[in-house]
């Protein structure tokens, strides 16, 4: 396989008119799974698939494709260290969410249609992403100096830190078997009600800034299209859950 800037800058538009739909389509209605699946007043019959089973399945494409895509280069190319440092960054994400995160994942089981177009997405953003770093990407030997990547490096793992401690603080919420939502405190939730999505959007941005690529920036953007207003819908939501909390607390009192 050569390099093909065109598929690239293609492939890069595709991510980022994703995005605009998926900003358009979602910025009024919430995605529905998990949190707001259970808002819908007449729950249409879905196929559901257990969470940890359903997030496995999901995110395995986007660790598994990049990981082919370096096996099966022939002949082998042995990037500088900042190209595979970058490749490790990105695969590092994908590992912790498949094998680590999705085990520990609980919750709501997953509709399988939305699983579907998760599945189509890694597939189609790990080929993307790991196609240009192993057949493209032309940095300098001494990139992992550069401040673009040492500031993107620290970004990266920053966003990266908050999103796994934001996902332990929500996991902890619960009992085993419990499905009620509570308000989430601690961490970054002290000062964002979406912290584990906060974190997510700072880790791919600060990925996009260390790689300095077009591809990068597009699933970074992509990224804050989709789970932009999935954090703000989860923010009405516990707002409203506080203001009926504060109202029922009212009523009491004056009881
Ligand atoms: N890069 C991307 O494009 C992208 C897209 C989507 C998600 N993600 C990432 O994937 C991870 C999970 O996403 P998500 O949309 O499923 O996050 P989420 O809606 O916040 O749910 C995460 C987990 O926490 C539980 N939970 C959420 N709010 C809770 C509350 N108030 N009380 C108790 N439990 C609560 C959920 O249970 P229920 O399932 O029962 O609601 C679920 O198990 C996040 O880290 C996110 O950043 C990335």
């Amino acid at each position: 396989m050569q390099c093909s800037p065109s598929l690239v800058r293609s492939l890069s538009s595709v991510l980022l008119a994703l995005g605009v739909l998926h900003l358009w389509l979602y910025s009024h209605t919430p995605s529905r799974y998990g949190k707001h699946e259970e808002e819908e007043e007449e729950p249409p019959r879905r196929a559901h698939l257990s969470a940890r089973c359903a997030w496995f399945l999901q995110e395995l494409p986007a660790f598994l494709v990049p990981a082919l895509l370096l096996a099966l280069r022939s002949p082998p190319r042995f990037a500088p260290l900042g190209c595979r440092l970058l490749g490790g960054m990105f695969c590092g994400h994908y590992f912790h969410r498949t094998f680590i995160y999705s085990f520990l994942r609980r919750g709501r089981p997953f509709p399988l249609e939305k699983l579907f177009f998760g599945v189509l997405f890694c597939i189609f953003n790990g080929f993307l992403q790991g196609y240009y770093l192993i057949y493209c990407a032309e940095y300098p030997d001494d990139w992992y100096n550069d401040i673009r990547f040492t500031s993107g490096l620290l970004l990266f793992l920053f966003g990266m830190g908050v999103n796994i401690h934001s996902d332990l603080i929500l996991r902890q919420l619960r009992k085993p078997g419990e499905l009620t939502y509570k308000i989430p405190q601690g961490g970054l939730f002290a000062y964002v009600s979406g912290a584990n999505f906060f974190g997510e959007i700072l880790e791919w941005f600060g990925y996009a800034i260390a790689t300095w690529c077009l591809p990068a920036f597009a699933f970074a953007f992509f990224t804050l299209c989709v789970i932009g207003p999935r954090a703000y819908h989860h923010h009405r939501y516990q707002a409203c859950c506080l203001y009926i909390l504060i109202l029922i607390n009212f009523f009491c009192s004056c009881l």
